[in-house]
């Protein structure tokens, strides 16, 4: 059986590594393409390294651009590959362009589509991420989801329990894979980061693309900061934003994006996250680190109902929501964020193929 993973920015990167781990432990035959949607060292290869991935066996090179340039780039580059291979499976992960770009040509050439991390909904279409969440989708013919909501919602929208295979999050077990490592990196204290800081990461357009919004975010970082330690290893579409907007973050230590393992390491050791990505909803859950979502919706409610996060949609709120936030001693993890998620959707991929071929 051939699996053909196609992976493209930075959140991808995470999900594959624990499927491919579990794949290399089977017989299946893998193959990996990049999309080349994220390529900066920091922001692609070092996580290719880090988390013991393979270097892919095709990167389509397709760099920045709109999302229809971006998406149409993918199409036109992915094509012939998956000619090339006509694998048993493509498998998708997440949300981002490269997820639903190649979902789109995958079934119109007739082959299946595995989705990881599926069901999951914001339900917010001023969001390019649920735009691509909804597609794949509705295209993918194995819905691999991390919790019971998304299963739930899934069934809601059409989907049969013959499509849904609840695997857990994929995301969790590079968590518990890299964690020793993170601790041990000593990469806090290379940083000068003495105790517990404050850790910030924000990227989404509707955070970081309207100025106004961008200066009253600035404007509660540099408020926090004149009392905690505040670390905010910025994207670089944020970098730039910033820079553009002139907007002043006082004490805050802004850094150029740090890899996997040296994230883990600030929010393991972090008094809070101050964040809008969705992965670090999970990680601060499963770490039982505080967690202040700067967004209106989550498309992750599990982290709220059974986790560390809570919803700040007014950055002008965040300075008073940080206070008397502790860390939990003793983190609850949702069902099936356990470290086994990638052998269950390796799993589920070899059980529906063998019973397509009996049928
Ligand atoms: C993408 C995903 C988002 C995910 C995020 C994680 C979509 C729609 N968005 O957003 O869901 O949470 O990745 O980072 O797929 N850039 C670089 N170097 C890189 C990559 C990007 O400098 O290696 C800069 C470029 O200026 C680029 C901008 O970042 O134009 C945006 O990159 P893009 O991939 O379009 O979207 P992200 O904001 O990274």
């Amino acid at each position: 059986m051939l699996l053909l993973h196609v992976v493209g920015a930075r959140p991808n990167f995470p999900k594959l590594a624990p499927v491919h781990r579990a794949g290399r432990r089977t017989s299946v035959d893998q193959v990996v393409v990049h999309t080349g949607q994220h390529y900066d060292d920091v922001m692609s290869a070092a996580f290719f390294r880090e988390l013991d991935i393979p270097t892919p066996d095709v990167d389509l090179e397709v760099g920045s651009g709109s999302h229809a340039l971006q998406t149409a780039r993918i199409m036109e580059r992915l094509e012939p590959v998956l000619l090339q291979w006509m694998p048993d499976w493509v498998v998708v992960y997440g949300d981002v362009n490269s997820t639903m770009a190649a979902s789109i040509v995958a079934v119109k050439l007739g082959l299946r589509v595995a989705h990881v991390e599926a069901g999951l909904r914001s339900n917010d279409w001023r969001m390019p991420e649920e735009i691509n969440r909804m597609v794949t989708d509705r295209l993918s013919s194995l819905l691999l989801t991390p919790s019971r909501d998304a299963d739930a919602t899934l069934r809601r929208e059409g989907k049969t329990d013959d499509e849904i295979v609840f695997v857990g999050n994929v995301m969790i077990d590079s968590l518990f894979h890299a964690l020793p490592r993170a601790r041990r990196s000593g990469f806090r204290k290379r940083m000068g980061i003495n105790g517990r800081a404050v850790v910030v990461t924000l990227h989404r357009p509707s955070n970081v693309d309207d100025a106004e919004r961008l200066g009253a975010i600035a404007s509660a970082l540099r408020e926090i900061a004149e009392e905690h330690d505040v670390v905010f290893p910025a994207h670089p579409r944020t970098r730039q934003r910033l820079e553009e907007g002139g907007h002043d973050l006082g004490k805050v230590q802004l850094f150029d994006p740090v890899g996997y393992t040296q994230m883990l390491d600030l929010v393991d050791g972090a008094s809070v996250v101050i964040t809008d990505s969705g992965g670090l909803q999970e990680e601060t859950t499963a770490l039982g680190v505080p967690c202040l979502t700067v967004r209106e919706n989550t498309e992750r409610p599990i982290t709220i109902t059974e986790g560390t996060n809570r919803l700040v949609p007014d950055p002008g709120d965040l300075v008073g929501a940080i206070r008397g936030l502790e860390r939990e001693a003793k983190p609850r993890c949702p069902e099936g964020w356990d470290g086994k998620a990638g052998e269950r959707v390796v799993e589920a991929l070899v059980r529906k193929q063998v019973r397509t071929t009996a049928a």
